[in-house]
Formats: structure tokens, sequence, C-alpha cells
């Protein structure tokens, strides 16, 4: 059994940062880097904050804190991975360049390395054949926001091997999450279901519906935490639209196709509570 001592995360949005944090918190040793370096500096602030805000809250000790912040390095490139056990992938929802980071991350790592994505809807086992270790490549699926929500989806690609499984499977359980096994289809099993309904929460507002009676309805008459336009702005509306394309195609179903007013707010830069603007306004 493969033993992980050194844990890097790729892509330090929402979910690369409440990865790396928890995977800290679980005494890993953890590595994080993003392309964009303001995107870096914001989630190793923000991560310094939740770890305050924990301990203020007397959720975690001091101790626990200052540990975890000495786990947690931020790398100044990419190549230094090179030390990593485990990689778990967690940039922007889209083929192409999650296919050049695996290529390069392939001639990186030492070759009995992991790659894991927490990819929302790619097929792992296409991302898996883009390096020359798809035996050791699985879908490793966190929900947002990752330090609350216990879940990891894994997902085996078609070359997956036990041993990848068994090891990411550990890892996510010692990061205090439950898994579940997904088949490696379009959306696996959360957003298969999530997705669809957030659409259609779209195209009732399309429709002319308000925002918060759409809202509202689902909270208070399905008792969910969040309506389905506030959840679809915390999610992110363009990764929302990446992952409905992917369904659409993949499947094959027009009960799957974006709803235009979707497409719409992505192609104004509207993408959510993360850029301000969403089916809601974040700027006050
Ligand atoms: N990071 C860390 N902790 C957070 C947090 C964040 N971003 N947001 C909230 N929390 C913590 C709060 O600090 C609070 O902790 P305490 O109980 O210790 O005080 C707790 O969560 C509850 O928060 P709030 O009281 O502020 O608000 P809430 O009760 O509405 O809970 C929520 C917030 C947990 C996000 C809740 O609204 C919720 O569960 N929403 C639905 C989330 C969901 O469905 N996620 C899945 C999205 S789909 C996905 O992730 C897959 C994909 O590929 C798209
Ligand atoms: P995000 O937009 O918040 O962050 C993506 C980050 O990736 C950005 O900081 C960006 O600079 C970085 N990035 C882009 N290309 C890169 C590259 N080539 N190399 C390094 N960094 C790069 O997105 P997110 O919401 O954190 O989503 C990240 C991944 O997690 C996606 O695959 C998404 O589908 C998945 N996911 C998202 C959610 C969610 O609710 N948002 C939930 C589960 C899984």
């Amino acid at each position: 059994m493969k033993d992980v001592k050194v844990l890097g995360v790729i892509g330090s949005g929402q979910m690369g940062a409440g990865i790396a944090q928890v995977a800290a918190m679980s005494g890993y040793s953890t590595l994080l880097w993003d392309s964009n370096k303001q995107n870096l500096e914001r989630a190793a602030t923000a991560i310094k904050g939740q770890l305050q805000k924990l301990v203020e809250k007397e959720k975690i000790t001091a101790q626990l804190a200052a540990e975890t912040q000495k786990n947690l390095r931020v790398a100044g490139a990419l190549t230094e991975f090179k030390e990593c056990d485990l990689v778990v992938e967690a940039i922007i929802e889209n083929f192409e360049i999650k296919e050049r980071l695996f290529k390069d991350l392939d001639g990186i790592l030492a070759p009995s390395a992991i790659i894991a994505s927490n990819t929302s809807s790619i097929s792992i086992t296409k991302l898996a054949a883009t390096t020359k270790r798809p035996d050791k490549v699985c879908g490793m699926h966190f929900m947002n926001p990752v330090p609350v929500m216990k879940l990891v989806e894994l997902i085996r690609g078609l070359q997956t091997s036990d041993e990848t499984y068994t090891c990411v499977k550990e890892v996510s359980e010692r990061m205090g999450k439950t898994t579940v096994l997904a088949l490696d289809n379009a959306g696996f099993i959360v957003n298969r279901i999530l997705c669809p309904m957030l659409n259609e929460a779209i195209f009732l507002l399309q429709e002319g519906c308000k925002a918060e009676d759409v809202d509202a309805a689902m909270k208070l008459g399905t008792n969910q935490p969040m309506g389905p336009l506030t959840l679809a702005d915390f999610v992110g509306l363009d990764t929302l639209l990446f992952i409905l394309q992917i369904l659409h195609r993949e499947l094959g179903e027009d009960k799957y196709r974006p709803c235009p007013l979707l497409i719409k707010y992505v192609e104004a830069g509207w993408y959510g509570k993360k850029s301000g603007r969403g089916f809601y306004n974040y700027q006050q």
C-alpha cells in the first residue's frame, strides 16, 4: 500500500484552497500551487483566516492551527511537485487545460506518484489516458465548501488500479470524509442529479419567476440549506455551465441543455459569488 506523506494540490480557487486546508489539518505535508499568483496569495490568506476563525470558535486548538500552517507550503513552480506522493488537481473545469497540466505533471512526478482529479464531470478514463500512468489516476471529487461537506465521490477510470483506488480512499478518510464509489459517467452521481435541478431553476427565472421566490420555494418546500440559484452562484456559473455542457454532450439528451440565460450570464462574466455578481449581487 502506498504511503502518502506529501500531498500536492494544484489550483487554489474555492475548491483547491479548501482541499489544501483540510489536507494540512489532517497532518499531510501539503504543497499548493496555482498558475495565477494573485489567486494563490488570496488562498493562503483565506486559509489563515479560516484557521483563526476555527480557533476563535474553539473548534480547533491553537496548536492544531499552528501545525496546519507549518504543514502548508505555497509552491513557486510546478516542478516543486516532484516530491509529492499524491497530487489533487483542482483547476478550471476544462479538458484541454487539464490535459496540458496532466502531461506536465506526468513528466515531473516520481513514477509511483498518484494523480487525483477533483473534476466535477470530466471522464477520468480520458484524463488518465493523457498520461503514461493511467493506472495511477483516480477521481477524487470533493464537495463545496470542502471543510464542511462530508462527501468525496471516488471515480475509477477504466485503468485505475486497485492500489490507487485504495490509497485515494484512505487519504479521503484520513481527511475526515465519507466516500462513495461513482461510475465514470459524466457528472458522476451528485452533479448528474444536482446540475439539472439548478438548470431548471434558471429556466424558471428566464420564464419570469423571481429569484427570491424560486430559492424560498426550494428552501422551505424541500428543506435544502440553500435555494438552487444561491447554490448555483456558490458553485460558480462558469463551472456549472462547463458541467452542463459535458452532461449534454456526453449523455446526448436534451434534458441537459444549458439554459440560455446561464450562457448569457457567463458571457457577461457574471460567474456568481466569486466574481461579485451572479443571480444575486455580492458586491456590497
Ligand atoms: N468554508 C469553511 N466553512 C464554512 C464555509 C466555507 N466556505 N461556509 C460555511 N462554513 C461553515 C461556517 O463557518 C459554519 O460553521 P459552524 O457551524 O462551525 O459555525 C457552518 O459552515 C455553517 O455556516 P453558516 O451558519 O454560515 O451558514 P449555513 O448554515 O447556511 O451553512 C453551508 C453554509 C454549509 C454552505 C450550507 O448552506 C450548505 O450546506 N449549502 C449547500 C452546499 C452544497 O450543496 N454543496 C455541494 C455543492 S455541489 C458540489 O460541490 C459538487 C460540484 O462539483 C459542483
Ligand atoms: P475556481 O474558478 O474557483 O478556481 C480554479 C483555479 O484554477 C483558479 O485559481 C485558476 O487560476 C486555476 N487554474 C486555471 N488553470 C490552471 C492551470 N493550468 N494550472 C494551475 N492553476 C490553474 O474553480 P473551483 O470552483 O475551485 O473548481 C476547480 C475544480 O473543482 C473544477 O474542476 C471544478 O469542476 C471542481 N469542483 C468545483 C466545485 C464547486 O462547487 N465550485 C465542487 C466540486 C468540484
